[in-house]
């Protein structure tokens, strides 16, 4: 039988196993002493995308939370679009604040600033916009609505490592800048995720994740500590930090692969509706729309392709029950599915993706 042809895979090779058994024999796993990796993993991010610091932690969605629980939200509103996966909301929620969904741009399906300015209110605390599958967003003009009506900007770059805006790195632009590295994300690691920092006050910043992040310990000095506030345990550890070192030094070789593929996509799928083609885009996803969802993926799985629905509308999940109104991004997820888009795929492959998505999509 023909193999499949998955949806996302991590790219590896020696790097990451002499990595793995470096910090197995090290015996020291957690972050901390031993290895470093942690530590390493955060200079060489905060380097590479121009931040002026950076929080490893276990996860996006725990980078998340810790990077809204930096802003008093009790009471306030964060403006965020709905299509994202489900952690950006919750992190609004768990933080005290409340969401505003807000509706996308048909062609980039990122957030549309001019709707988020027809959102403001009183109450609006936090813009949190999503570069949705590595497009990045408008961020001039986002960050122009901040600054006008003094509003921290928090990015969801959960897809977004390597992605550019304008010339520069995402991840050097807002208040906080929250990275997810997912097994299935671009930058992979069996878990992990980091803040990036870039206001004034980073350094305090900094402190106070550093604190969050391990159940708000403070003063180490040897065996004694000090706890001044409630934290979590969000640490990155050891050997994530040491694979995404590894994925760090090829992340743009891979990004390019990424890249290869999006202009064939591009060019040869005769589909209508696609994620458009940038330089500036990490393509971690690559999105079509098609009238036949259903039918076209059970053809492509039928011709074993792995395919995806990236994602279901926030808004419209029980939890959250929202009565906005967003007719695209209503339109777009009844028709989005998402195509594999990574380095491992052959050209063989990617001919059979093309082929076969062109057969069957409507
Ligand atoms: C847009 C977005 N935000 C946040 C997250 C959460 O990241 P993690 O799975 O690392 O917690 C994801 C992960 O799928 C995501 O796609």
């Amino acid at each position: 039988m023909k193999k499949k042809i998955k949806l996302f895979d991590p790219y590896i090779d020696n790097l990451e196993k002499k990595s793995i058994i470096e910090t197995l024999e090290s015996h020291y796993w957690a972050s901390g002493d031993g290895s470093g990796n942690v530590r390493k993993f955060e200079k060489l991010f905060t380097k590479y995308v121009g931040a002026k610091e950076s929080v490893a932690v276990n996860s996006g969605t725990a980078a998340l939370n810790l990077a809204l629980s930096l802003i008093d939200l009790k009471g306030k509103e964060v403006i965020l679009p709905s299509l994202s996966f489900v952690s950006t909301a919750h992190a609004v929620i768990l933080n005290g604040g409340i969401p505003i969904f807000v509706d996308i741009d048909p062609q980039t399906l990122c957030i549309d600033a001019d709707k988020i300015k027809q959102s403001l209110t009183s109450k609006s605390r936090v813009i949190l916009p999503v570069h949705f599958g590595g497009m990045p967003c408008n961020l001039n003009e986002i960050q122009k609505i901040c600054k006008e009506n003094n509003i921290f900007l928090i990015e969801d770059a959960a897809h977004a490592s390597g992605s550019k805006y304008q010339n520069q790195k995402v991840g050097s632009h807002g208040f906080a800048v929250c990275f997810s590295f997912h097994p299935v994300k671009n930058l992979a690691m069996p878990t992990g995720g980091i803040i990036s920092l870039n206001s004034k006050n980073f350094k305090s910043m900094k402190k106070t994740l550093l604190a969050r992040r391990w159940c708000g310990i403070t003063n180490r000095h040897g065996m004694k500590y000090d706890v001044k506030e409630a934290g979590w345990n969000y640490y990155m550890n050891e050997f994530s930090a040491g694979i995404g070192i590894a994925q760090l030094k090829k992340l743009d070789k891979m990004n390019l692969f990424r890249k290869k593929i999006a202009k064939r996509y591009e060019k040869e799928l005769r589909i209508e509706q696609k994620i458009p083609f940038t330089d500036d885009c990490s393509y971690h996803l690559y999105w079509i729309q098609t009238k036949n969802r259903n039918s076209f993926i059970k053809n492509m799985q039928e011709f074993g392709i792995e395919v995806g629905i990236h994602y279901k509308p926030i808004h419209k999940m029980t939890m959250y029950n929202s009565h906005n109104i967003l007719p695209i991004t209503e339109r777009v997820t009844k028709a989005i599915v998402t195509l594999p888009i990574h380095p491992n795929l052959t050209e063989n492959d990617i001919d059979h993706i093309i082929k076969t998505a062109n057969k069957f999509a409507r």
